[in-house]
């Protein structure tokens, strides 16, 4: 992998849709995920294997994976399709999905080494911590504690389904409940903690967007510190503040190289009032190549996406990135 690949992680049809309101129809979601998959994103989060009664709008994740599998994941490119699994019974509705098309799409047919950052065609999970005890306990009805020991069974069961597992910690640098009042080294502490149960990669997830450079160079060190190699670190910033990418820049000094992003800046958080939207994938694209840095996007393709999407929602385009290369 050349020194100037940025990947990025695309989560607008999982955590940019999960806040909907209303219903929105499964064609649609479908829809958004194919288009996006032509647009050389190498992994897109496509749903959510949650409680429906938490997490309404997600509850047709299964049908989601099941089309993926039944079209035998038909991208002419190789892409990695993400689902969140809160606990075993999650990973075991979409395992169920999975073994019927026996195993075709794991990703163990296609390893992946440690920092890899090549695309492999597949489907991962995703498992959620998060920083802060209030947090966790609205997001997930249980203390951080019992989170980790019911990710540790979600990751190990994963893992020998043959499926690579990303692991969320929101809050990271802000939390809707405690204000400012994160402590990085509990974040790395949790980090830790998943590493050693087995995920693959941790996404640190500035829900609120109340992360700024120092405090998000403060944090990285802190995960330094602690032994965490950037290899296994993505970053996963909301522009609530306008400073996603103030925060990514500051990201790629410290080496890392996987970036979270949602089309159109979709995206809000059920447990955390008034988050708005990640950072636009339009945005992060258009930012990395002024920087010389190597996304593989297609940045048109995904701006005419965030203009569709949006649209279909009866949602303004929060990409300032789209509108500009659209000349909306
Ligand atoms: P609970 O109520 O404590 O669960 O919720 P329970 O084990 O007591 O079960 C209650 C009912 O839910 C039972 O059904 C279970 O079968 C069912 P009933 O007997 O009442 O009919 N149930 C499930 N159904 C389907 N799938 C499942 C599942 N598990 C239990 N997996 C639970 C605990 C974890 C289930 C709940 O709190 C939950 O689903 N939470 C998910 C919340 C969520 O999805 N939040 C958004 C994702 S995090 C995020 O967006 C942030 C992130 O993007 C990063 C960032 O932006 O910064 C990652
Ligand atoms: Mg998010």
């Amino acid at each position: 992998a050349r020194d100037n690949r940025v990947k990025l992680v695309e989560v607008g049809p999982r955590d940019g849709l999960q806040n909907e309101k209303k219903t929105i129809p499964l064609a649609t979601k479908i829809e958004l995920i194919e288009r996006l998959a032509r647009t050389g994103l190498d992994t897109i989060e496509a749903g959510s294997f949650v409680s429906p009664k938490w997490v309404p709008q997600m509850a047709n994740s299964s049908e989601i994976l099941e089309h993926l599998l039944h079209q035998k994941i038909h991208s002419p490119l190789p892409i990695s399709y993400a689902f969140l699994a809160p606990n075993t019974k999650g990973l075991q509705n979409a395992a169920a999905l999975l073994k019927q098309h026996q195993g075709a799409f794991t990703t163990q047919a296609n390893p992946a080494a440690p920092g890899d950052k090549t695309p492999k065609p597949g489907v991962e999970m995703a498992v959620f911590a998060a920083a802060t005890e209030s947090f966790t306990q609205k997001n997930l009805n249980c203390d951080i504690q019992t989170s980790l020991e019911r990710f540790k069974a979600v990751i190990q069961d994963s893992k020998a389904l043959g499926l690579r597992v990303r692991a969320y910690i929101s809050v990271v640098l802000g939390c809707p409940f405690e204000g400012f009042d994160v402590d990085p080294r509990k974040v790395a502490e949790i980090a830790t903690d998943l590493l050693e149960s087995g995920a693959d990669e941790i996404s640190l997830g500035d829900t609120t967007g109340m992360g700024t450079a120092p405090r998000t160079s403060n944090l990285l060190k802190c995960m330094a510190a602690a032994g965490i190699r950037t290899e296994d670190v993505a970053m996963h910033f909301h522009d609530t503040y306008g400073q996603a990418l103030v925060n990514t820049a500051v990201s790629l000094e410290h080496g890392v190289r996987t970036f979270d992003s949602s089309v159109g800046g979709l995206g809000g958080c059920p447990y955390s009032p008034g988050a708005t939207g990640n950072v636009a994938t339009e945005n992060m694209v258009y930012f990395m190549e002024t920087l010389g840095m190597d996304t593989g996007v297609d940045l048109d393709a995904v701006a005419d996406i965030g203009a569709w999407i949006t649209g279909e929602l009866g949602k303004a385009n929060d990409s300032s990135v789209g509108k500009a290369v659209l000349g909306a």
